[in-house]
């Protein structure tokens, strides 16, 4: 075993919060005896989230599977509704689970994020809506997916599990006048050990989201929708809260580890860090890199810089790997609707995408032996300059 990784360096794992705030917040958990239906602390989550993105209105949800299940509903979603393929299959789910038709389109090689022309191709007069990601914490483009909405004359919203704490052009996301949904799993950025939130500027919305996200109670207790059980409890409200006393530090310390990452891997041949595109600003709380293979000066594998961190007790994650449309449920479903050959970047990221890596339980020693360890990797297959070909 090499210094500093006894324990298994993974993908994912949560950063140390300060217990003792912690402890305190549940104990006025206990002494309020109020555990949930939307108790002070998930109230002051919302609040907290309003203030830092901006939106007007946010509920704050049990995860955000549920978050994108209300919020589709809230919107009167019917047909079709369009999703990039590559994306955690979640997803798709949370829309084909409640009866819509889940369509793909393709992203961006260079950032994993959804591509706009694949996207107007994929449009049809069954669609209500089209749903942009923010893949690995980057945001999407995000007024680009406003306009084509107007365009196209559908809905939108917006995934942003990954993402909180990034920025488009300055506005958090969440706060760009989108609807949107954020995750607070016990992965995220910010933990609420399980958790989600919705976030919407539109009054009409905000108060179909405020009923349907509690079996469709109003304020005054009346029944006035359908609905679900989607509230989040006062337990993971004040762990999402606790974090957040944090979030400033955390973007802070995730740029540091991204710095290291970009600085070390930059002249690695064949290795490419996924970064944000024009003007917008991830969450860095994922390192994502891509493996080019075969180029004139390196011909490296993905699997060869997997195993080689494996062998030292590091774990990686080849996320979104194999793209939504090869999954049983959408391949078997729509076959006819999903020609693979329509996703070539999806399949060229599924098959190339590395995450690293990072977050408060991974130190900077530890992301410079990584480092070391994908550089060996790498020079052992780059190519001798005698057969690298010489361009006039
Ligand atoms: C893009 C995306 N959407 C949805 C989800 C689901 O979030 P949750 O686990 O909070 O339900 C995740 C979770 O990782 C995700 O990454």
């Amino acid at each position: 075993m090499i210094d500093g990784v006894g324990e298994p360096v993974v993908v994912g794992k949560p950063r140390q919060i300060n217990r003792t705030k912690l402890n305190h917040r549940l104990d006025a958990i206990f002494e309020r005896n109020w555990f949930s239906n939307r108790g002070p602390f998930a109230q002051e989550l919302e609040q907290r989230i309003c203030e830092i993105t901006g939106a007007k209105y946010c509920y704050v949800t049990c995860n955000a599977t549920t978050a994108l299940q209300v919020l589709a509903k809230a919107m009167g979603l019917s047909g079709e509704v369009i999703v990039p393929s590559f994306t955690f299959h979640g997803t798709a789910h949370a829309f084909d689970w409640i009866g819509l038709e889940v369509r793909f389109c393709d992203v961006s090689r260079v950032d994993g994020n959804i591509d706009l022309s694949s996207l107007r191709d994929s449009i049809t007069e069954k669609t209500s809506a089209i749903v942009g990601v923010h893949l690995w914490g980057n945001p999407c483009d995000t007024f680009g997916l406003v306009e084509l909405a107007n365009e196209a004359d559908v809905l939108l919203l917006i995934d942003g599990a990954q993402s909180f704490g990034a920025t488009v052009e300055g506005s958090p996301v969440g706060g760009c006048g989108v609807s949107e949904i954020v995750s607070f799993h016990a992965t995220k950025i910010v933990s609420a050990f399980e958790g989600g939130a919705i976030l919407t500027d539109n009054p009409e919305l905000s108060e179909k989201i405020h009923a349907m996200h509690n079996f469709g109670f109003d304020t005054d207790k009346n029944v006035v929708s359908s609905g679900t059980n989607a509230k989040m409890h006062e337990v993971s409200a004040a762990m999402a809260l606790t974090y957040l006393d944090d979030l400033g530090d955390i973007l802070t310390e995730n740029r540091g580890r991204f710095e290291i990452y970009k600085s070390r891997l930059k002249s690695v041949p064949g290795i490419r860090l996924i970064e944000a595109q024009h003007g917008r600003r991830g969450n860095l709380h994922y390192v994502s890199i891509v493996v080019e293979g075969n180029t004139p000066i390196a011909h490296v594998r993905r699997s060869d810089i997997k195993e080689a961190l494996a062998r030292q007790n590091i774990f990686t994650r080849t996320y979104f790997a194999p793209g939504c449309h090869k999954l049983r449920p959408y391949n078997q479903l729509h076959p006819d609707k999903i020609p693979s050959a329509r996703f070539p970047n999806t399949e060229a990221l599924a098959e190339s995408a590395l995450s690293l890596p990072t977050g408060g339980a991974v130190s900077d020693s530890q992301i410079h032996l990584i480092c070391d360890i994908i550089e060996s990797a790498a020079s052992k297959h780059r190519r001798s300059s005698r057969s690298i070909p010489i361009v006039p």
